[in-house]
Formats: C-alpha cells, sequence, structure tokens
C-alpha cells in the first residue's frame, strides 16, 4: 500500500472543537476525499473500519437509551438533551431519533417539487408555526393558477401530511395577501433577498428591551437580543470556546461573554474583544409581534 497523504485540516483538540458540529463536519468531509483517492484495498479496509466502529457506537447508544427511558425523569432529560446539535446529530446518523419537524417539512416540500416543477411552478416554506400549522407559498406557474389550490391539497398536502402527521393546518400564503398584510415590519440586514424558510421562534415581547433572551429552535440554541423593532439572533456561544452566553451581562447594546470577558455588539455579533471573530447571526424578521428566524442548513 502507498502512504497515505497528510491530512489538510488539523483535527479537532479540546472540549470545544469536540462541540463544534461544523468543525467535525468538515473535518470527516476532509478525511473522506481523502480516502477516495486511496486504492480499492485500502478504501475497503477504511469503510470496514468505519462500519465497526459506527456499529459499536449505534450499539451503546441504543443501551443508553433503552436504559433510561424507562425512568420518567431520565427520559425528560434525555429528550431535552436532543436540544443539543452535536446529540441530535449524533442520535439522528444512527437513526436513533425521528427527524425534526423543520427536517420533515423540508423532506416533504423536497419531494414534491419535482412534481410541481413538470408544470413550471414550485412551493417556498414561508413559516412553520409550532405545533400544527406551516404556512407556504407557491411559486412561478403554480402561483395564481385557478388550479393551484387543488395542487397544493392534492401534492403538497398528501406529501407533508404523510411525512408530518403533526401538522393540522396548511396555509397557502399568497403574494397578494403577504404585501397587503405588509406586516414585515423589521428583516435584519443578514437576510438575503427572496429567501424562504422562515420559522417563527419567539414573540417581540418575550424579548426584553435592550436585553437578551434564550430559545431552542430545531435543536438549536440560540440568543436573541432587541433595541425597540431592531431584532437580532445569533447561536448561543462565544466565539471565543463556544460557551453559552445567555447568563452574560449586556450593557449598551455589548454583550460581555461571563467565562473570559469577550465583548460583542448584538446589533452585528461582531467581536470587539478579538475582531477576527464573530458570533454565528442568523437572519431576522419582525411580523406583527412575531419574530422569525432563517435558519439555513
Ligand atoms: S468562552 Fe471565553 S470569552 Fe466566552
Amino acid at each position: 500500500m502507498n502512504a497515505p497523504p497528510l491530512l489538510p485540516v488539523p483535527l479537532p483538540s479540546g472540549a470545544a472543537a469536540d462541540d463544534d458540529l461544523a468543525h467535525s463536519v468538515q473535518v470527516i468531509s476532509s478525511l473522506e476525499q481523502i480516502v477516495a483517492g486511496w486504492d480499492e484495498t485500502q478504501q475497503l479496509t477504511v469503510r470496514a473500519l468505519k462500519g465497526a466502529i459506527e456499529d459499536l457506537h449505534k450499539s451503546a447508544l441504543q443501551r443508553l437509551i433503552r436504559a433510561l427511558k424507562d425512568d420518567p425523569a431520565a427520559g425528560a432529560r434525555l429528550r431535552a438533551a436532543l436540544a443539543d446539535p452535536v446529540i441530535y446529530a449524533v442520535l439522528r446518523f444512527h437513526e436513533l431519533v425521528k427527524a425534526s419537524l423543520g427536517e420533515r417539512v423540508e423532506q416533504a416540500l423536497a419531494e414534491v417539487r419535482p412534481l410541481l416543477e413538470t408544470h413550471g411552478g414550485g412551493v417556498e416554506l414561508v413559516a412553520i408555526l409550532p405545533p400544527d400549522t406551516v404556512e407556504l407559498r407557491l411559486t412561478g406557474a403554480c402561483h395564481g393558477c385557478p388550479a393551484s389550490g387543488q395542487t397544493l391539497a392534492e401534492g403538497v398536502e398528501k406529501a407533508l401530511r404523510a411525512h408530518c402527521p403533526e401538522i393540522v393546518h396548511i396555509r397557502q400564503v399568497s403574494r397578494a395577501a403577504a404585501a397587503a398584510a405588509d406586516a414585515v415590519h423589521f428583516v435584519s440586514p443578514f437576510a438575503a433577498p427572496g429567501q424562504s424558510g422562515w420559522t417563527t421562534a419567539i414573540t417581540l415581547a418575550e424579548i426584553p428591551e435592550a436585553g437578551i433572551v434564550e430559545r431552542t429552535l430545531v435543536g438549536r440554541s440560540l440568543l436573541f437580543a432587541r433595541r425597540g423593532e431592531q431584532v437580532s439572533c445569533f447561536d448561543n456561544r462565544c466565539a471565543h470556546l463556544g460557551m453559552p452566553l445567555d447568563s452574560s451581562a449586556v450593557s449598551a447594546g455589548v454583550i460581555t461573554c461571563s467565562y473570559h470577558g469577550f465583548q460583542y455588539s448584538l446589533a452585528t455579533g461582531e467581536c470587539l474583544t478579538a475582531p477576527e471573530v464573530q458570533l454565528r447571526v442568523y437572519p431576522v424578521r419582525l411580523i406583527g409581534g412575531r419574530v422569525d428566524v432563517q435558519l439555513g442548513r
């Protein structure tokens, strides 16, 4: 066998890097690209090793879940732990938890889009309104088409109900209705024009004026801040060592991490202590008293 090439990216080290899902995914992808360049025998060996380790981990996780879920308190802690994106991602990978509502809605729409595209149309997710409502907008030829209601009922609704049985209300939001409502009071400067996939996260009233509040959404711990109707949303993770920020002090639009003192602008997520880093920012919009966030992938 030829000697394999060196790693193109450093492996994570320390608790912070271990907790960084994006970094872990990047490292795994880089390693997979390296292995893809090896000869077949080497690739088979790596795949067998990977499969054996994954099987062992899955078996251990299954036993752990079985041992905990019969205890109501432990079961509740286990469900709460799914809010951690790393825990959720690993359990989803092993198919030990079912997909989140947002993930299943996207799966349903992805399934029906090819059919709509054959008619020159499409569908956009406008908002998920937990626990039982989804708002959609038909686009292209489907928008304004007399048969669009039927298209929605027969295609999109069927797919959504198959993937998301908890969804009771599926609302079709027309462009005209959205424009008439004109209720978007504020869209963060981070939002790209025309983007879809907004998820309702919180109400404006729940965010203290000139303060912050934490909410968990689709497995992500998010930090919301506002000044008047200017709302911003960030990952609840300090860019220094990834510690949560929701118990940190806020003063004059600046949050100071309670662990080592890094400071960030709550308007932009910019780090005032180390300008080379910043908080991860999510686009936000304000509709009436409702705050939507665009989580992306
Ligand atoms: S984790 Fe060190 S400053 Fe926030």
